[in-house]
């Protein structure tokens, strides 16, 4: 999520611009810039890397302008350097805009004005359409321009804007990406969230879509979608700034959970055409790479590689490709059987994780294809990567990974569908109906999160249990290890995973009276398996909290506490399944007091050995 802000009045603009811009670092960015109404010209400072990197930038200026917009980028469309920073001007200097969002159909824009009106694009990014566009319909109104932009824009945008000809005034405009503005005693602001703007202002405007901001000094009006003027009733300012950093939530973990829904919905968009096929942008794999692939090599750590066993599961189900999966850490020390063959997939949140680095360049000397799964856009692994999938996550700030999981699942299920279609390993029928069935998972993960209080209640109950066991078969195996890693790191409470048919051979020594067991039991054709090994375990009187499907009658008559997920087919479980996992860990750390978005001993990027 980018960061925006913008102020027209009687203050030097730079710098609440900037002091706001620093608000939002929080939010996770690498790059920033601002452009003012200097002198009666648009000037335009920027620079890759942090908010300081631009105050040294502009440490010797003497600015006098009072109307500005500035930006933090996260981000998507093109890597994060200079030129590709925020803000982005039209070709003749003379409108600049900052812009938080995608532009869906920025390639199509993009062609039509360079043909159309001799536009030399400067950067990579999607967002300097936007400028690109005012610029050729500009006719002395910016908010006519901003009128006539959107009516030829798709995707999520929300955007600010000045024009060197209207020194005092600013534009924004909302769709689906967050803005708010507001007046001060001295000047007037728009911001993408108040946490930017709560030195300034104690009530802000909440901008729903469609709807545009023009500002003067002295005015802030607010217009429909239809071009109406609007009074709307401003909101006071309660929350203090560490609240406003977390958007209400008391914690970063929480918040990236219940961010889940949207996340995975922004990383499913744009990657299933209106004609309901996928297409991976990014990824360049055709029919004779797969034919040449004897195996995939997947590879990472922590969390990511716990995704990857989920990716194991579902590849080989449906694209029928032999799948490894290794830690990043031995991977790279036991000489793998890599060559040419092979298409290596790195997951990593950061992508600076050292030993999953280290482990692609292992891979790539050895002739592999280098295909990463990746949440930060230009970091190490994506840039050494073949091909790269993005998960559009958005910053995932608390250190135990949450949204970057499912987003990763979500890239894991497109690429094994589209894998799977391309070498016709999967019906027709069976394409379209999981398409269907992902994009109905936002939905799903959000029914899932309104039962947040069940695992608040027993979360309450358990949180001084020493030893939790996760067990699960098949798909929820992958998923056990993930819910007990979640568990560890936040509330530090001992852990332990295992297949669930792995009990007898050892670990169903552990099993007394109380023993606190999570059994995953999502996979109905290996429930009566597992139903077997929760009536093992409850004949010792264990105490089992069981996952299950909705409709399921018979968890309750083994399991203490039973949580059901809707109902939905085996392979995508695990999309909803980890949710109550993050919730009991998130949970069992809170009532025991410890640091939740900063766990002990833990860093968010392991960039060391
Ligand atoms: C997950 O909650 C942990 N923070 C950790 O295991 C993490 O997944 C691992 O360090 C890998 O990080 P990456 O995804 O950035 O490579």
């Amino acid at each position: 999520m980018c960061g925006i802000v913008g102020c027209t009045g009687r203050d030097k603009a730079s710098d609440m611009i900037i002091d706001g811009l620093k608000k939002l670092e929080y939010r996770g960015y690498d790059s920033a810039g601002i452009a003012l109404l200097e002198r009666g010209k648009v000037l335009v400072k920027k620079k890759e890397g942090r908010i300081s990197n631009l105050e040294k930038e502009i440490s010797g200026e003497r600015f006098t302008a009072t109307t500005g917009i500035g930006h933090t980028r996260w981000a998507t469309h093109g890597s994060p350097t200079d030129v590709n920073a925020h803000p982005h001007t039209s070709q003749d200097g003379r409108i600049a805009i900052v812009h938080n969002g995608i532009i869906e159909n920025y390639q199509d824009l993009r062609k039509k004005l360079e043909k159309k009106y001799g536009i030399e694009f400067r950067t990579d990014t999607d967002s300097e359409v936007i400028a690109q566009l005012l610029g050729v319909l500009y006719e002395g109104e910016l908010e006519s321009a901003v009128r006539k932009a959107v009516k030829m824009m798709e995707g999520a945008y929300t955007f600010g804007a000045i024009a060197q000809d209207e020194p005092d005034k600013l534009v924004a405009y909302r769709k689906d990406t967050p803005l708010i503005a507001g007046m001060g005693e001295r000047n007037c602001f728009i911001a993408s969230d108040m946490t930017a703007l709560l030195k300034y202002l104690d009530e802000i405007y909440l901008i729903d879509n469609g709807e545009m901001v023009v500002e003067t000094p002295d005015s802030l009006r607010i217009y429909s979608p239809d071009g109406k003027e609007i009074n709307k009733k401003p909101l006071k300012i309660t929350w203090n700034q560490e609240d406003a950093e977390r958007g209400g939530y008391p914690h970063f973990m929480l918040k990236e959970i219940h961010e889940q829904p949207k996340a995975i919905k922004e990383t499913l968009a744009r990657r299933i055409g209106r004609n309901g096929k996928i297409k991976l942008d990014g990824i360049h794999l055709t029919l004779k790479d797969l034919q040449k692939f004897n195996k995939i090599c997947i590879v990472a750590c922590g969390t990511a590689y716990h995704a990857g066993l989920v990716g194991k599961y579902i590849i080989e189900q449906m694209a029928r490709i032999p799948v490894e999966t290794d830690v990043a850490s031995e991977f790279r020390y036991r000489d793998p059987f890599v060559d040419e063959k092979t298409l290596f997939i790195a997951i990593s949140q950061s992508g600076e994780t050292l030993d999953t680095l280290m482990s692609l360049r292992e891979a790539k000397n050895k002739g592999a294809r280098i295909l990463s799964i990746v949440n930060v856009v230009g970091s190490s692994v994506a840039r050494e990567s073949d091909d790269v999938f993005y998960t559009w996550a958005g910053p995932e700030i608390a250190v135990a990974s949450t949204k970057a999981f499912t987003t990763q699942l979500v890239c894991l299920y497109l690429l094994a569908l589209y894998m799977a279609d391309l070498k016709g390993t999967v019906t027709k029928e069976y394409y379209n109906s999981m398409v269907s069935d992902l994009k109905g998972l936002p939905d799903k993960a959000k029914r899932v999160l309104r039962k947040e209080g069940q695992i608040e209640s027993m979360a309450k109950l358990l949180y001084n249990r020493d030893n939790i066991f996760f067990i699960g078969r098949g798909i929820d195996s992958s998923l056990s290890y993930e819910g007990s890693l979640k568990l560890k790191e936040v509330s530090y409470i001992n852990s332990f995973a295992t297949a669930a048919g792995e009990l007898k051979h050892g670990p169903i020594a552990l099993m007394e009276p109380e023993t606190t067991v999570i059994a995953l039991a999502t996979q109905d054709r290996l429930y009566d398996k597992m139903f077997a090994n929760m009536e093992e375990i409850n004949a010792r009187h264990a105490h089992i909290v069981a996952i299950v499907k909705s409709g399921d009658k018979k968890a309750k008559t083994v399991a203490r506490d039973v949580f059901t997920i809707p109902k939905c087919r085996d392979e995508l479980t695990p999309m909803l399944s980890i949710i109550p996992l993050q919730l009991f860990a998130y949970f069992m750390a809170r009532e025991r007091g410890e640091n939740i978005d900063k766990p002990r001993n833990l860093a968010k990027s392991v960039t060391v050995e």
